[in-house]
């Protein structure tokens, strides 16, 4: 088959880590007899410093036209430091999401046996932890309006804003997921507090009953914040609003031992995008030491996901996984004999092409 892809490195590590999911890809294409179109695209401040905006319109474009997005990362402190900056890097990010439709960010949080020593939890509490979290992703306090400042600046306000159709989508789709999994949905809400929570709940509920052997429970998000570190195994498919799923699954991601190690998809209307979850770890940026393995593992689920081709997305994962049972691995997993962002993707799609 032929793919048009297109390519958002980004900011930091962005083009770095994004370099080696190209060469995975190029690799399935070698393997399983498929061709792909890379269109690259500029996103974040590296494209306010070319264009004045974080998402130029020939991006947005690109996207549309393209079979797929993969996105590296984005975000410079440059930016960070400056809470009166009038455009940042994230904007781009955010208008992304909303022109695409993304309104699912879909983030696996799977174990590695090799690696749950790595973990800042017990052994015993990280070993077989396989959850899910689906966190919604274009509505919530992020995009609410009224958003700003007073006339006389002294106060500030963001609006938390949901409606049902939002939420019924999204909550439709945790529940198709947990079908295919182990049948178990946790809404987190702060229904004790948020209007807008009491509206997911009583959605959710509704919403559930179409689905014949699913569980849904509800958990308030101060509790599942600490329930993700008590007892993570209890945990199938989570779901939740955009801001309390942007804290929650980075949360969960550290259970794994590695930030570097986490995928996600954001899927919707139009096109899916593949993201790494970690950030533009702007300290490693050209130094050639991040960990691939996140993105190269969103290629994966791009794979599965977008293009339904199971047996290329197994082949991804099976190299990584021998990546990391050996050993071979960026410092943030291999301490003692740390191998390159570049040795690591090289490995991967050797290892690929050797074990056909
Ligand atoms: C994420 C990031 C973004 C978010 C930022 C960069 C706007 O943290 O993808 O989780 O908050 O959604
Ligand atoms: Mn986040």
């Amino acid at each position: 088959m032929k793919f048009n892809l297109a390519v958002l490195p980004g900011d930091g590590i962005g083009p770095e880590i994004m370099e080696q999911a190209v060469k995975v890809t190029g690799a399935i294409g070698k393997k399983f007899g498929h061709s792909f179109k890379f269109n690259y695209a500029l996103v974040g401040a590296t494209a306010i410093d070319k264009t004045g905006n974080p998402l130029p319109d020939e991006t947005l474009a690109a996207c549309k036209e393209s079979d797929a997005v993969l996105f590296g990362a984005i975000g410079d402190p440059k930016y960070d430091n400056d809470p009166r900056a009038k455009v940042r890097p994230e904007q781009g990010l955010l208008a992304m999401r909303k022109d695409l439709g993304l309104y699912a960010n879909i983030r696996p949080v799977t174990t590695y046996k090799a690696l749950a020593d790595k973990s800042p939890l017990k052994r015993e509490i990280v070993e077989g932890v396989d959850l899910v979290m689906v966190r919604e992703l274009t509505g919530g306090i992020y995009f609410g309006r009224p958003q700003g400042r007073s006339e006389d600046g002294k106060t500030a306000y963001d609006s938390c804003v949901y409606t049902r159709a939002e939420v019924e989508r999204i909550v439709k789709l945790a529940c198709e997921m947990a079908m295919k999994r182990n049948r178990r949905v946790m809404v987190v809400d702060k229904a004790n507090v948020l209007a807008t929570s009491r509206l997911w709940r009583e959605t959710a509920q509704e919403t559930a009953g179409s689905f014949d052997g699913l569980t849904m429970e509800f958990m308030f998000v101060d509790n599942a914040a600490m329930q993700l570190i008590q007892n993570p195994g209890r945990f199938d498919v989570i779901v939740t609003e955009n801001m309390f799923g942007d804290i929650l699954s980075d949360e969960a991601s550290v259970i794994t031992g590695s930030m570097g190690l986490l995928p996600s998809a954001s899927v919707g209307l139009l096109t899916s995008v593949y993201e790494p979850i970690h950030g533009s770890y702007p300290q490693a940026a050209g130094k050639n030491i991040a960990n691939p393995l996140a993105t190269i593992l969103s290629v994966a689920m791009m794979f599965e996901t977008s293009f339904n081709l199971p047996k290329e997305a197994e082949s991804i994962r099976r190299s990584v996984d021998r990546s990391i049972s050996e050993g071979f691995c960026t410092e943030d997993i291999n301490r003692l004999n740390p191998r390159s962002t570049s040795q690591v993707g090289d490995w991967i799609v050797k290892d690929m092409l050797d074990n056909r």
